[in-house]
């Protein structure tokens, strides 16, 4: 039997225009084939039954950190891409914050490679920017990356683009996509001494300290910067997590076709309160906000003006977490949990279902230029997820498989778990069980600029 050939039967289909249709998918090589009302008598290969169940395109994640190389303790592209599979991500892009950074076409291709071996799902990577300019010329040619990162504050070593006339010549160089991690580096360092002189004891910090060092003026000043650059040099520019009302109105008034932006699951459903309940395991950059924050996010969302969703799973283990503020690390695990928290907001009519495919798999698509992916018609990738609209079952650390083993939404009680997630017409993962022997392929972008 070849491979990627498997009949997808009796699931309740997502159509492109965001309804659902009652079809058997035929998926042959790889590829949709066709989408029938009835089963083929003649069908004799693989079938998977999705009586029941809703068949959607899988997730693609336009935003994560999977650690490999280099900081395989928090997590691995194997068990990244297992995480991703128990949570119906069939395809991801990966940050340069790894050991070595992604800052050359070694490097690269080093990551390409090592994914093509062990990836259980599609994989791209982004070509980190260096702050003080030394691989200008390897952003005129990024080769097969997805686009290239630049971290505006809160970057590490030599990809910490802090540097205004450093970000402005990047800007100015080569024609690649730029995503940004948008907060400005001067007001962080300024905030973070005056707030920890404030509060030399660390018992008497408040809860939320972390997202006051971190400030929304922050925030706001990088992504103005971003899109001054933008409008000055023609750049296609990816706003990276937004996280504050404000900037979401301010994009609203000055996004141009250049521009997108993105928010995580975390800044729709969590808020500054959460540092009370779980510590530091809401400690993330750009921060948790206001609930004020997480409402205008959510418009801004509806109303097309954030134009996907992205995880930014960033896993530290349990150790490393449970560090005094500030040596805890930023950042929390995201893709086993993404696509049923915002199922659990369909469930709760917040948004529908095809709004939430629209953001999670077929506008990343489109933003990074990733072909043959996103929508379930033939001719297509078969890249696909079954969940169940049905049940809830809660988010257990026992059943985590992402390496770090832990979330901020432990005991949620969700919706629209995935019950098998398809790479390529393969069963990556059915009901828990994973296939050990299912490999993604490398993403392939439509030059949009
Ligand atoms: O919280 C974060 N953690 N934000 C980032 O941008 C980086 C990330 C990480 O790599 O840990």
């Amino acid at each position: 039997m070849a491979e990627g050939n498997l009949l997808v039967r009796g699931g309740n289909v997502l159509q492109a225009d965001g309804s659902l249709r009652l079809v058997d998918l035929e998926i042959q090589a790889g590829l949709i084939k066709a989408c029938h009302e009835i089963s083929p008598s003649s069908w004799d290969g693989l079938v998977l039954e999705a009586h029941g169940l809703t068949v959607m395109p899988g997730v693609i994640d336009p935003q994560v950190h999977f650690r490999d190389p280099g900081l395989t303790h928090k997590e691995d592209l194997i068990s990244a891409s297992r995480a991703c599979l128990r949570g119906g991500v069939t395809a991801f892009l990966e940050m340069p914050n790894t050991i070595p950074p992604t800052i050359s076409a070694e490097a690269l291709e080093a990551k390409l490679a090592r994914a093509a071996a062990v990836s259980r799902v599609n994989y791209g990577f982004f070509f980190g920017a260096c702050g003080d300019c030394s691989n200008l010329e390897a952003l005129k040619d990024p080769g097969n990356a997805c686009g290239i990162k630049m971290f505006m504050g809160s970057g590490k070593g030599c990809l910490d683009c802090g540097d205004i006339d450093g970000q402005e010549r990047i800007f100015a160089t080569g024609n690649a996509l730029i995503a940004v991690h948008a907060e400005d580096q001067e007001r962080l360092l300024q905030r973070r001494e005056t707030l920890l002189k404030q509060y030399p004891n660390p018992a008497e910090r408040p809860p939320d300290l972390h997202s006051q060092v971190h400030d929304p003026e922050a925030a706001m000043l990088a992504t103005k910067r971003a899109v001054e650059f933008s409008n000055r040099y023609k750049r296609r520019l990816h706003v990276l997590h937004l996280t504050t009302g404000a900037e979401a109105e301010w994009l609203r008034h000055h996004k141009t076709a250049l521009i997108s932006t993105e928010v995580t699951p975390q800044h729709l459903l969590l808020d500054s309160n959460a540092y009370a309940l779980i510590g530091s395991h809401a400690q993330m950059n750009p921060p948790l906000r206001t609930s004020a924050d997480r409402e205008l996010l959510w418009q801004a969302l509806l109303d097309g003006v954030i134009d996907c969703i992205a995880t930014d799973h960033a896993p530290h283990t349990l150790e490393e977490k449970a560090k005094p503020y500030p040596h805890s690390p930023s950042g929390m695990p995201g893709v086993e949990t993404a696509l049923p928290l915002m199922l659990t907001q369909v469930a709760l009519g917040r948004c529908s279902i095809g709004q939430v495919s629209n953001w999670m798999s077929k506008k990343p698509a489109e933003l990074y230029g990733i072909k043959g992916k996103g929508v379930l018609e033939p001719g297509w990738d078969a890249d696909l997820v079954l969940v169940d609209m049905e049940h809830s079952r809660p988010v257990l650390r026992e059943e985590l498989v992402s390496r770090c083993g832990w979330s901020p939404f432990e005991g949620w009680e969700l919706i629209g778990w995935p019950v098998a997630t398809v790479v390529a017409g393969v069963v990556g993962y059915e009901r828990g069980q994973f296939n050990e022997a299912c490999r993604g392929n490398e993403l392939q972008y439509d030059k949009i600029i």
